[in-house]
């Protein structure tokens, strides 16, 4: 290393204790992001570029541990051991090769999935308890079994595509991988394992951010000045109705119904949901059966979907607005113009595979909106996060 690799490397170091004690100080998830920007940027500095990219590349064999880990049941039993767990305990739900599981139990060690307290002795840490939990098992299942073949074949349809930027639901990587002319929407209503995963997968997504009900001004925006006898809010490909029922939690005398529509089979899906809520087969490139509801609410729609086929989706609701009365409360990413973060880039390829679908900056939104005769009102974001509400009503009329 050189004398001024050094002097990088100590200038970044007294940013990241400053930026600690900063976020120690203010407790907040925009100064815990920053110390953990400047951490990253010191690992950096000090990781050695070729092992940076052979562990880059190598790394789909810690998802393929941590999945066989998880199948072994191996978190479960961590979550459970008063002591240590041994291998010999690890391995005997499958009874699996005590050698295989040491093996694995070596890569989930590294990785902070769970610590060795001596050899062959492993306890749990936060990594392994939440893989516990089962939203995050039916994310990792998702990802893992439905995404990362599509990840891996995707420069593949590029370089057959000839790099341009994928936009037609029936002709993506997606297609490429699975051989299908169908969308990918298609194909989960034709696989319900997939489709389970995805759709717990889905209710894992709102685990990241606070329910936007609790930062959003529901009382002002929403409540003051909604009508009984309309609609109070359509949750628009809703999947199995998890916004709607972290909002009725929130405001459960609100006026007006709480409506959730998605496909048949997402519908079909649902196994409970509170009678209170009603629910809609619908494809959102029909019209909007549920007219004149003070809002349309969209989460993680439009990111699926090239602005053509928003454009539509959008008209359809538009269509069914009121006026003056009724909005359109979409939640998304809103990307920054520059140094975008980690979790908005790497959705963005999430949803280019899979849909193909795109993540938009504030230009794009207002652009995407406008063409649709809708006027941002507001792009509502929580501090310290790139996902926000964007807020939008009918242009007005000029006479
Ligand atoms: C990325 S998921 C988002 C789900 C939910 N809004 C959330 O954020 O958890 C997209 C949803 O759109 C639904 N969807 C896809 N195509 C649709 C269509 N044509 N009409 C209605 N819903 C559709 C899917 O079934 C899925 O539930």
């Amino acid at each position: 290393m050189t004398i001024q690799e050094f002097s990088n490397i100590s200038g970044l170091t007294t940013k990241v204790v400053a930026s600690i004690d900063a976020y120690k100080a203010a407790k907040t998830e925009k100064a815990r992001r920053e110390a953990l920007e400047n951490a990253t940027s010191l690992v950096r500095a000090l990781e050695n570029p070729a092992d940076a990219i052979y562990k880059l590349f190598a790394s789909p064999a810690v998802l393929m541990a941590v999945k066989t880990a998880n199948d072994l049941g191996a978190f479960d039993i961590l979550s459970q051991t008063t002591s240590f767990a041994t291998c010999g305990e690890l391995a005997a739900r499958k009874n699996a090769d005590i050698q295989l599981v040491e093996r694995i139990m070596r890569v989930l060690v590294c990785n902070g999935f769970a610590s060795e307290l001596g050899p062959g002795q492993y306890e749990p840490t936060d990594l392994s308890r939440q893989m516990t939990e089962r939203k995050t098992i039916g994310t990792m299942d998702s990802l893992f079994v439905d995404f990362l073949p599509i990840i891996q074949k995707t420069p593949e349809f590029f370089q057959k595509s000839e790099y341009r930027n994928p936009g037609d639901p029936k002709d993506g990587p997606f297609q490429h991988a699975y051989n299908t002319t169908g969308s990918c929407w298609d194909w989960l209503a034709k696989n319900p394992e997939a489709l389970d995963r995805f759709n717990t997968f889905m209710e894992g997504s709102r685990d990241e951010i606070p329910h936007w009900a609790d930062w959003f001004p529901v009382q002002e925006q929403l409540l003051d000045g909604a009508l009984d006898n309309h609609p109070l809010l359509v949750d628009v490909g809703g999947n199995r109705g998890h916004e709607l029922v972290g909002f009725k939690e929130k405001f459960p005398l609100g006026p007006g119904k709480l409506v959730l529509e998605d496909l048949p089979s997402v519908i079909e899906d649902i196994q409970n949901l509170d009678s209170d809520i009603q629910r809609v087969k619908h494809d959102f490139f029909n019209p909007q059966p549920v007219k004149g509801a003070r809002a349309y609410y969209f989460k993680h729609i439009m990111h699926d979907w090239s602005d053509d086929n928003c454009r539509v989706i959008l008209k359809h609701t538009a269509a069914a607005m009121e006026r003056g009365y009724s909005k359109i409360l979409i939640e998304d990413y809103i990307v920054p113009d520059q140094n975008a973060g980690v979790k908005e880039t790497l959705i963005d390829m999430v949803v280019m595979v899979w849909c193909p679908g795109i993540e938009r900056t504030r230009q794009r939104w207002t652009e995407l909106l406008e063409s649709a005769g809708l006027r941002i009102r507001n792009f509502w974001l929580p501090v310290g996060y790139n996902k926000g509400v964007i807020e939008a009503e009918l242009e007005e009329i000029v006479s």
